[in-house]
């Protein structure tokens, strides 16, 4: 039987985030930008025509972010052809089989997960990941609102995996609430080293360079008019916890460090089969 892990539409960047300490390997599959459109027997006309329409625009628009032939996305260039041409719900179901097969410690879901909120695309992601039955974190994006039954909620949600720890922040609108940023504040200070998913990414003096070929409603960063944003950035770069930020928003994979020793790891757009491979070990191989 044909591995999913073949399947021409997926296309891998492998990632590995060292944090001294840490026994073993762990590994997870990291994925953004789905782009969830659907409709079902519950829908309205309008919920189902808005689908269409939606679906219609990203069939050529997912290719030319790939392509980098938009103003904001110029220098991409990654794959693109017929096995990417398919429905967001189609690529889904490809994302969730691949991870069946691969069996990550967790899936992590960086972000705009569904195209806009829309009752029939809440309920088909709730489903199919209750479905997929094994550990996932999925933060919402700009996309999307703080809240969505069955897949995330507000506040900072957290897992352990002994030795660190993925913490779930919800910055899908460029900035974090401040119950939030304390929350992920009081997690730092218990030293458990962390993983922040999250969907918007950050530029630091240390990755100014790579950012900037992005423009800056891709980004938050130290001069961020909010305030809470600003926080943010510099808990991320500050605090000795923070280890790695996993993100996506940019539709365009980016990896690079906005701190020493300190990744930041920008996942491509999941409905044109963009998959993080990402391991996190004690040592580099
Ligand atoms: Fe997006």
């Amino acid at each position: 039987m044909k591995r999913m892990i073949d399947d021409e539409f997926f296309w891998f960047r492998r990632n590995r985030i060292v944090i001294p300490g840490v026994a073993g390997e762990h590994r997870f599959l990291h994925v953004t930008d789905t782009h969830i459109s659907t409709f079902d027997e519950q829908s309205t006309p309008e919920e189902r025509e808005e689908t269409e329409k939606k679906e219609a625009m990203w069939e050529s628009y997912k290719e030319r972010f790939a392509r980098g032939l938009l103003d904001f996305a110029k220098g991409n260039d990654e794959p693109y052809g017929d096995a990417q041409r398919i429905s967001t719900v189609a690529a889904f179901e490809k994302i969730l089989a691949l991870a069946q097969e691969l069996e990550p410690e967790a899936l992590l879901l960086s972000g705009d997960n569904l195209e806009r909120m829309h009752p029939a695309g809440a309920r088909y992601l709730a489903r199919r990941l209750r479905e997929y039955g094994r550990p996932f974190l999925c933060v919402p994006g700009n996309h999307e609102d703080p809240e969505c039954e069955g897949v995330w909620s507000r506040g900072v949600r957290t897992m352990d995996f002994g030795g660190f720890r993925i913490c779930a922040v919800d910055n899908g609108q460029r900035t974090v609430a401040l119950a939030d940023l304390d929350a992920l504040r009081a997690i730092c200070a218990e030293g458990v080293p962390v993983i922040v998913l999250c969907h918007v990414p950050i530029a630091t003096a240390a990755c100014r360079a790579e950012m900037a070929k992005r423009i800056e409603y891709f980004y938050i960063d130290e001069k961020s008019e909010d305030e809470n944003a600003r926080a943010f950035v510099e808990l991320c770069v500050q605090s000795d916890a923070v280890r790695a930020i996993l993100c996506g928003h940019v539709h365009g994979y980016h990896a690079m460090e906005f701190a020493p020793g300190k990744a930041q790891i920008i996942g491509s757009q999941g409905m044109a089969g963009a998959i993080d491979l990402v391991t996190v070990a004690g040592s580099a191989e």
